[in-house]
């Protein structure tokens, strides 16, 4: 026989399983589950819509209203759930796994930096260290102290850039090599990397700012041939053993002798080709044996101490260890070319 009181006690503890089930869902379908064990056709509720049949018109009002305040309950309590479970469905289901990912851009060193780090890498190797210039410079740096007397070709105008009376953008790295031995006395081993600049105007292998390398070793009893095994080592460490070098005699104030040394063609590796204009060379720069007449400005005993020194334009050995054409292309900044590298 059921009572009121049954049905009573059956809709507290039917409330108290189910509030303790539902914190423990976890899934749509879990709770899908919960909704049918409770208001499904044959559910709990439904049963105890049906043991109201056993008790009086009066009494069923009473049980009715409790059964039907647990149904509400439920139904509200399953439709909360249930919204906040699709949504973390949903957010999970927005991540498509299959479209191509965005690839993050990943910056890069420039092509000229690149190439600057490995020749300071192989300089460094060989126990030299390097030091800064300046790009702004002294007419007496940049010229005078390295035995460019006024009327030297590379005084004229044309390749000068003057910022004011004496002052200059530096045309070559060579200043440093004043600097440096102003500063600091034998054994000297230096590479200074830097900007230099000339008013050319810009062309395939022209730029009015470019990048030097300049090399200074001085020290007792150093040779033309410590010059020609430095130079020989670093173009072989940059470019694979096979390559070779020469060496042409040639003219700059500030050393003597002189020379302009050259790669053999990496293009077609010495055979002649529309890169060295079939002569199997590349020209690298100058060198030579420091100058005594720049050790009188920087109080070096030229008795005692014999030096070398070299320059080396950065482009040009870029130019020809990517094979590129076109110098300015360097500068443009266009993402295009520079991402290729
Ligand atoms: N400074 C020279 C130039 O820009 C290159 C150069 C030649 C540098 C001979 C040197 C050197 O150190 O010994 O054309």
């Amino acid at each position: 026989m059921t009572t009121i009181s049954d049905i009573e006690k059956k809709v507290q503890s039917l409330k108290e399983t189910f509030d303790h089930s539902v914190t423990d869902i976890k899934s749509v379908s879990e709770l899908e589950g919960l909704r049918v064990r409770f208001l499904g056709r044959r559910g709990h509720i439904s049963e105890l819509f049906k043991s109201l049949e056993m008790l009086t018109p009066q009494e069923k009002r009473g049980a009715g209203k409790a059964i039907n305040d647990l149904k509400n309950n439920v139904q509200t309590i399953i439709q909360d759930r249930k919204a906040t479970l699709d949504e973390g469905e949903d957010a999970r289901l927005k991540i498509d796994t299959t479209l191509p990912g965005n690839r993050g851009y990943i910056g890069r060193y420039h092509p000229i930096t690149t190439v600057l780090r490995q020749i300071k890498s192989i300089f460094h190797k060989m126990g030299f260290s390097v030091v800064e210039g300046l790009e702004v410079e002294t007419e007496y740096y940049n010229f005078e102290a390295l035995n460019i007397p006024k009327g030297h070709p590379a005084r004229d105008m044309h390749d000068t850039l003057f910022v004011g009376n004496d002052i200059v953008l530096r045309t070559h790295t060579s200043p440093v090599q004043v600097r440096v031995m102003e500063s600091q006395k034998p054994p000297v081993r230096i590479i200074s990397p830097g900007r230099c600049y000339r008013r050319d105007t810009p062309d395939a292998t022209h730029s009015p700012a470019f990048y030097q390398v300049e090399g200074l070793c001085v020290d007792e009893g150093i040779t033309f041939a410590d010059l020609k095994g430095v130079i020989l080592t670093f173009a072989q460490s940059l470019f694979g053993s096979d390559m070779k070098i020469r060496f042409r005699p040639s003219f700059f104030p500030f050393t003597e002798p002189s020379a302009e040394y050259d790669f053999s063609c990496l293009m077609c590796r010495g055979k002649g080709c529309r890169v060295c204009k079939g002569t199997g060379w590349i020209e690298i720069s100058g060198a030579g044996m420091v100058n005594p007449a720049v050790y009188k400005y920087v109080d070096y005993d030229e008795e005692k101490y014999t030096g070398y020194a070299f320059g080396m334009g950065v482009e040009r050995i870029t130019m020809l260890m990517y094979e590129v054409n076109d110098i300015r292309l360097f500068y443009e900044n266009d993402v295009r070319f520079l991402r290729q590298f």
